[in-house]
């Protein structure tokens, strides 16, 4: 417990990922939020008006009270920033937060692709917080910027940094089953989705095929270098609410049995620094033995919505190891993920 909380602000608090902002920050034990931004649209409005909040628990009522605020780093003191803004808005905007000297989490896949920007897990690459400090220096800035990972590349690159650590992965091919949510509010067409599943959602697959790779790679020089190995992919929507599925067929470059694969995922631990924070998964992994599991519905608020849940570990003829791995997407895959991320740099003493 810290003597004091440290104010954070949160960016597009209105929409879905900012929605599960506000409900995971309610009550945490560093965090206070003390101001909320979104589009011109809803600024000037109370957050209770503002917001059509779509999430099962009641929003809070200090959020419904508060004032959404212009989305401009003048709306706030706060040294942390939460950031669930659209990519092609977050290109222009997060910049200038971090140049204001702010720590910004980032849920936008905007500046992902930039070799001094990490795509950080706290339970996989926690080395890859080194780069605040080559970006504050290469670009200039007081602050910095820090981005989640994709929300299906989260439970697949968990599962694949257990993996590489003791087999090393050589190929991957994944297929993934992703939930409304993951489209945002309101999403996806209700005509388009009912009895139906949709084959395309743009860019997803591109990410899917690289940001892991980068996840499991190291800061070398003033850039993270990607791990090498190959990845091809398919992505889906289906008509779940929330939870993102991804059916994984794994080759690695020494053979492995299921045995070993379900006890290397079972043991896999988060680096000594991660470990112990507020929004830790505890453990990393859970590997469910049934032969039906995991499922969406029942399995994705495992370690609180923070746990990667694997299942069905079996044989492929093709890869030699297939399995399902489920994350939940706004949780680990979003907002849930950029809080662990921040609870990191300050347990690093890279946030004033
Ligand atoms: N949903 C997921 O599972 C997920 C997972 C990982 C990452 N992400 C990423 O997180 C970000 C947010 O996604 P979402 O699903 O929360 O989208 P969403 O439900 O469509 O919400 C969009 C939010 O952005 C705000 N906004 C739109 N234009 C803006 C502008 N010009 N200036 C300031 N705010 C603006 C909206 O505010 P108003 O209400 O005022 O319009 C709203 O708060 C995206 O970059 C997305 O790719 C989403």
């Amino acid at each position: 417990m810290m003597d004091k909380k440290i104010p954070v602000a949160v960016l597009a608090a209105t929409g879905s990922v900012g929605q599960r902002f506000i409900q995971l920050l309610d009550n945490h034990p560093w965090f206070e939020v003390t101001a909320l931004t979104a589009s011109d649209r809803s600024a000037g409005q109370l957050y209770g008006d503002a917001c059509h909040w779509v999430l099962p628990d009641a929003m809070p009522e200090w959020a419904a009270k508060m004032k959404v605020l212009p989305t401009a780093p003048e709306s706030t003191d706060a040294p942390i920033v939460f950031s669930a803004l659209p990519a092609d808005t977050a290109r222009d905007a997060e910049p200038l937060f971090a140049q204001a000297g702010k720590a910004v989490f980032s849920n936008a896949s905007a500046y992902r692709r930039e070799p001094d920007v990490s795509i950080l897990m706290p339970e996989i690459n926690a080395d890859q917080a080194a780069i605040v400090d080559i970006q504050r220096k290469k670009r200039g800035w007081k602050g910095f910027i820090v981005t989640n990972s994709n929300c299906t590349s989260a439970g697949m690159a968990v599962t694949l940094k257990a993996l590489n650590d003791q087999f090393k992965v050589k190929r991957v091919f994944a297929v993934s089953l992703q939930a409304l949510s993951g489209a945002g509010y309101p999403g996806v067409p209700s005509m388009d989705i009912i009895d139906n599943v949709v084959p395309f959602i743009g860019g997803e697959e591109e990410k899917l095929e690289w940001e892991s790779r980068k996840m499991l790679g190291r800061v070398q020089g003033e850039s993270i270098q990607p791990l090498d190995f190959a990845v091809s992919a398919h992505c889906n929507r289906v008509a779940v609410t929330d939870g993102h599925v991804v059916c994984l067929s794994v080759e690695t470059e020494s053979k492995v049995s299921v045995e070993e694969a379900i006890n290397c995922l079972q043991s896999y631990q988060a680096p000594e620094v991660s470990r112990d924070l507020p929004f830790a998964p505890k453990p990393v992994i859970v590997v469910r033995s049934e032969k039906d599991r995991p499922q969406p519905r029942l399995d994705r608020m495992t370690g609180k919505g923070m746990a990667t849940v694997v299942g069905r570990v079996r044989p492929d003829p093709l890869f030699g190891l297939k399995m399902i791995v489920l994350s939940h997407n706004t949780i680990r895959g979003a907002a849930g993920g950029s809080i662990y991320n921040a609870e990191l740099l300050v347990n690093l003493g890279k946030i004033v």
